[in-house]
C-alpha cells in the first residue's frame, strides 16, 4: 500500500506524450496531488494508490500499429472517472470495442471544436459551444464503442469528445493541458472537481516536504554530495533544496565557462555567498573558446561546451573524493527537449545526461518534474532573493548559442554589451519582471551604415523578448516602440561595432527562443 496522502489525488497514465507532465502539472496548479505511472504499470499497482481519477495521456505512436501501448480493460471498467486525452481517447475506443482509423490529414496546432451538450456533459461546465482547441493526431475515432455518446467535433468533422457511462469516462482528442486550448483549464477543473470529487488541498509546500524526505532517504548521514552551479534559477534551488538536508556534505563547483552575462560571475558568487552554499568558483573561460573557435553548428557547439563542461567539473570533483551523488538542476522542459522521452532532439541541453560513466557517482536531479515557475516558487519557499529568482532564464551554454558566426572573446564582448543595454533599458520601463526572457543575439551578417560622414561596416545585434509560461511555447512581446527605439540607439552609440539592430519577433514554434 502506498502512502495514504496520494489517496484522493489523479494518476496519469503515461503513454509517451512530451505531455505528460503538463497535464501532472496542471493537476497541480489545481492544488490536485497527482502521480505519473507508466502505460504498462499493472492494474493493482495503479488502483493501491487510491486514485479519485485517472487520465489517460497522450502518445507518439498509433493506437492501430503494431507494438502499441495497450490499456487494462479493468482499468476503465472499474468505478473511476477517466479521462483519456489524445492517444488516451482512442484507446478507449479500441478498447471497448470501438474503431479508428488513419485520418485524411490530421489535425496539428489550433483548430476550432463545436461541442453538441446534450447530454449535460460535466466536462463543458463554463466552456462555450465553440473554441479553440490544440490538436495534434493522425488517426481518428470512425466508430464509436457501445454505449458511447459524442458530444464534440472539430470544424473539419473529426470526432473531437465524447463519454461513457454518463461522463464517467470522458475521451477528448484535443489536449486540454496545453495553453492554446482556451477553456482547458476549465475542462481538467471540471474534470477534477465535478466529476472526480477532488478536493483542493495541495500544496507547493507539500511539493518542498515531499521533497526533503525522498532527498533524506536517498542521501545518507554520511554520503557527500557534489553539485554544479551554473548561476541559475535551476540549479540554485536545487542546491539550496539538497543543502537542507545535506549540510556541510554539500560541495559546489560553478564552472565559468566564459559565455555568462556582464558581470554574471562575480554576481553569482557573492550571491552564493548569502545563500551559504559552499562553492569554488572555477575560471575556464580559455578552455572552453579554444574549445569552440571555428565551431559554426549549433548542436556541434552545444555538444562540445557540454562535453568539455563535465570534463571540467569531473576534473575538479576528483580532487573532492568521496562523493556519492551529482546534484543536478535538471527541470522538465530541459528533458524533454533533449528528446529523452523518445521524441526527437530539438537541442542538446548541456545540463542533461551528461553524467561521466566512471565518475562513479549517482545522480540526483531533484527538480526534474517540476517546469521553471514551480522552480521559482519554491525558490521563494526556501528563501532565496527574489532578484535572483525572477532573472531571465539562461541557456546551460550561455552567450555561446547566441552569438552566431565566429565564437572570438571580441565577439562575445560585444553581444555582453548590447544585451546590457537592452536589459537595462527594459528594467527602466518597468518590463523586466512581466517578460519570461529578454536577450540580444549577435549575427555573423554585416552592413553598410554611415556615421559621421564615414562609411561603417558594422555587426547585426538582434533583440529578442519573449512572453512565455513554461518555455514550452513562447510569443514575441510587443515593446513599446520607445523601448526598442532607446535599445537600438544606445546600441549603435556605445557599442559601435554594431552597425544595425533588428528585432525577432517570432512565437514557439516554429522558432526556438534561443537562436541556436
Ligand atoms: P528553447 O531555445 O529550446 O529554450 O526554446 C527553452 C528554454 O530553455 C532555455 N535553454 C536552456 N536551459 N540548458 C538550460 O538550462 C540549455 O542548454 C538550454 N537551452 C535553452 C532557454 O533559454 C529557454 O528559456
Amino acid at each position: 500500500m502506498r502512502k495514504t496522502e496520494k489517496s484522493g489525488g489523479i494518476t496519469i497514465l503515461d503513454f509517451g506524450s512530451q505531455y505528460t507532465r503538463l497535464i501532472a502539472r496542471r493537476v497541480r496548479e489545481l492544488e490536485v496531488y497527482s502521480e505519473i505511472l507508466p502505460w504498462n504499470a499493472s492494474p493493482e499497482s495503479i488502483l493501491d494508490g487510491k486514485p479519485k481519477g485517472l487520465i489517460l495521456s497522450g502518445g507518439p505512436r498509433s493506437t492501430i500499429g503494431p507494438d502499441a501501448p495497450r490499456l487494462d480493460r479493468s482499468l476503465i471498467e472499474c468505478e473511476i472517472p477517466v479521462l483519456g486525452i489524445c492517444y488516451g481517447m482512442q484507446l478507449i475506443a479500441r478498447t471497448l470495442g470501438g474503431e479508428v482509423k488513419k485520418g485524411r490529414l490530421g489535425e496539428y496546432g489550433r483548430t476550432r471544436v463545436i461541442f453538441k451538450n446534450e447530454n449535460g456533459e460535466k466536462i463543458l461546465k463554463g466552456v462555450p459551444a465553440s473554441t479553440d482547441v490544440w490538436m495534434s493526431h493522425w488517426d481518428e475515432v470512425s466508430r464509436l464503442p457501445e454505449g458511447a455518446s459524442a458530444f464534440g467535433a472539430s470544424e473539419s468533422g473529426a470526432l473531437a469528445a465524447y463519454s461513457v457511462n454518463e461522463g464517467r469516462i470522458t475521451a477528448l482528442q484535443f489536449h486540454p493541458e496545453v495553453d492554446t486550448t482556451e477553456y482547458g483549464r476549465e475542462m481538467l477543473s471540471n474534470f477534477l472537481f465535478d466529476i472526480c470529487g477532488c478536493e483542493p488541498n495541495w500544496k507547493l509546500g507539500d511539493w518542498v516536504k515531499r521533497s526533503l524526505e525522498s532527498i533524506a532517504s536517498a542521501v545518507s548521514k554520511t554520503d557527500r554530495v557534489i553539485c554544479g552551479l551554473s548561476g541559475g534559477v535551476d540549479s540554485t534551488v536545487a542546491a539550496v533544496l539538497v543543502s537542507k538536508v545535506a549540510g556541510d556534505r554539500l560541495d559546489c563547483i560553478f564552472v565559468d565557462h566564459g559565455f555568462m552575462r556582464k558581470n554574471e560571475p562575480k554576481q553569482v558568487v557573492e550571491m552564493y555567498k548569502r545563500l551559504d552554499l559552499r562553492v569554488r568558483h572555477v575560471d575556464a573561460s580559455e578552455r572552453f573558446l579554444s574549445a569552440v573557435s571555428g565551431l559554426a553548428n549549433p548542436e556541434e557547439k552545444r555538444k562540445t561546451i557540454g562535453e568539455l563542461f563535465v570534463r571540467v567539473f569531473e576534473e575538479e570533483a576528483r580532487k573532492r573524493r568521496g562523493a556519492k551523488w551529482l546534484l543536478q538542476g535538471t527541470i522538465y522542459p530541459d528533458v524533454i527537449e533533449s528528446g529523452f522521452m523518445g521524441g526527437a532532439v530539438i537541442k542538446s541541453h548541456h545540463n542533461v545526461g551528461g553524467l561521466p560513466g566512471d565518475m562513479g557517482v549517482e545522480l540526483l536531479e531533484p527538480i526534474r518534474e517540476l517546469f521553471k515557475d514551480e522552480v521559482r516558487r519554491i525558490g521563494a519557499l526556501l528563501g532565496i532573493p527574489e532578484e535572483m529568482l525572477k532573472r531571465h532564464p539562461f541557456p546551460g551554454p550561455g552567450l555561446a548559442v547566441r552569438c552566431l558566426g565566429d565564437l572570438r572573446r571580441e565577439r562575445l564582448d560585444i553581444l555582453r554589451e548590447a544585451d546590457a543595454i537592452f536589459i537595462e533599458e527594459i528594467k527602466s520601463a518597468g518590463l523586466y519582471d512581466s517578460v519570461w526572457q529578454a536577450f540580444c543575439v549577435l549575427l555573423p551578417v554585416r552592413s553598410v551604415g554611415v556615421a559621421g560622414d564615414a562609411r561603417t561596416y558594422g555587426e547585426t545585434a538582434v533583440l529578442r523578448a519573449v512572453a512565455s509560461r513554461d518555455a514550452m511555447t513562447a510569443e514575441s512581446v510587443r515593446l513599446p516602440w520607445d523601448v526598442i527605439d532607446k535599445t537600438a540607439k544606445r546600441i549603435c552609440q556605445e557599442v559601435p561595432q554594431v552597425g544595425r539592430v533588428a528585432m525577432d519577433v517570432t512565437g514557439k514554434p516554429p522558432a526556438t527562443i534561443e537562436w541556436e
